[in-house]
């Protein structure tokens, strides 16, 4: 089973966004997609009370802290390769234990607003979790997403191009800010799953990433990000 963790010590720093919107992704290729919720406000939880039932199913439990290794050693012991795991962390989860999950991650998304508190902080945070040497058969493929991104604003641009085009992690997508995830997560949907017209720019949006995720996860193998919708 693969796992893949979407974690940032800061609150309000995109992890739930886009934690549900990539399960809702997911499902449209057509994995079972397994949710843990890590975080005691619960909100992926309180996504998946209001999902319509005829959407693609996407499972969210809630799972303790101390749990966690286990269920995880676990889910990688069984052979479902149809099962994608994923982890909703909360925030200030702490590094030590953060650490101790590494080794049955397969990737791990890191997104961020694009203001300077913001990247500061993850920098800081990728930079506690690397310095401890792990070896590179532990560390799971990383990547940072920009999240509530506002591209035209000179702020954005000198983040991206003085800090997070340099990070040694390649930077996937910059998802813009827009009400469409507000209003999908109060649905219990993606952005995937709203009428495609509105959404197609947000869309393409995704496409870096997707294609990132589905070359890591399933190497060799063609995936079709967009089953069924009609992008042009
Ligand atoms: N691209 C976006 N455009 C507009 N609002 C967003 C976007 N991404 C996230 N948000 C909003 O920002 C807030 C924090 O996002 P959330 O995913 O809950 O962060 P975290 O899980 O890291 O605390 C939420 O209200 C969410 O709806
Ligand atoms: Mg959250």
């Amino acid at each position: 089973m693969k796992v893949v963790a979407v974690a940032n010590p800061k609150g309000g720093s995109g992890k739930t966004t886009l934690v549900t919107n990539l399960a809702c992704f997911m499902a449209s290729w057509g994995y079972n997609v397994l949710l843990l919720d890590l975080d005691p406000q619960a909100s992926a939880l309180d996504w998946a009370a209001v999902r319509a039932p005829q959407l693609p199913h996407v499972s969210v439990m809630a799972c303790g802290q101390q749990e966690l290794v286990e269920r995880l050693r676990n889910a990688k012991s069984l052979d479902s390769s149809d099962t994608l795991l994923l982890l909703d962390f909360p925030a200030g989860f702490p590094v030590a234990l953060e650490l101790q999950v590494y080794p049955y991650l397969d990737l791990l998304l890191v997104p961020t607003v694009a203001s300077p508190f913001d990247v500061r902080a993850m920098v800081h945070h990728l930079f506690q979790l690397y310095r401890h040497d792990l070896e590179d058969s532990q560390a799971p493929a990383t990547g940072v997403v920009v999240i509530r991104a506002r591209p035209n604003t000179l702020l954005h641009r000198d983040l991206l191009e003085n800090f997070l085009k340099r990070l040694r992690f390649p930077l996937l997508a910059e998802i813009r800010e827009t009400q469409k995830y507000p209003r999908a997560a109060h649905e219990g949907r993606g952005i995937v799953e709203l009428p495609t017209q509105g959404v197609i720019r947000d869309l393409m949006q995704w496409r870096p990433l997707l294609a990132w995720v589905a070359a890591e996860l399933f190497p060799g193998r063609e995936v079709d990000l967009f089953p069924g919708l009609k992008l042009e």
